[in-house]
């Protein structure tokens, strides 16, 4: 079974974005870090990044039957998507919602998640290994399915 990691809007700019808030790698250097992760396991892995939220939203539909995990860096669709939110609840597939900076420790507005209550949990805050973790808890569910 397969795992979907979708980012959202600007995280096809880091490595150069707000480094002292999200570090220096790029999108890239996290996609490949996980697909060895997920390769070192013999699970299948795919990416998608869109900066829209009709674009995510229809990824979010076509993964219904595809994947087995989705792993979720809404960006800040996080804080305000009522449409993505009802689109995670109309699907059945487990999600983790994964951020690189800690959302509770920044600005007041990045508090709440929208996404929070329909998803399986969130983690945040481990840059890099905040995708790591969530991967390797998706991995370990999959595994035990099968
Ligand atoms: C983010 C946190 C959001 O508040 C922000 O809008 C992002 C990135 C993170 O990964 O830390 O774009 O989701």
């Amino acid at each position: 079974n397969k795992v979907l990691v979708i980012h959202g809007p600007n995280l096809n700019l880091l490595g150069t974005r707000e480094p002292e808030i999200y570090g220096s790698m790029t999108m890239q250097d996290i996609n490949e870090d996980l697909a060895k992760q997920a390769k070192e396991h013999n699970i299948k892995i795919d990416f998608f990044q869109s900066n829209h939220e009709g674009a995510i939203i229809d990824t979010l539909h076509n993964a219904r039957g595809q994947y087995g995990y989705i792993i979720l860096n809404a960006g800040a669709f996080t804080h305000y998507s009522i449409a993505i939110r009802d689109a995670l609840a109309a699907i059945d597939i487990p999600v983790i919602e994964v951020h690189l900076s800690n959302i509770h420790k920044r600005e007041e507005f990045r508090h709440h998640s929208v996404i929070a209550p329909v998803v399986e949990g969130q983690i945040c805050g481990f840059g890099l290994e905040s995708y790591k973790s969530a991967l390797f808890i998706a991995i370990s569910r999959l595994q035990k399915e099968d």
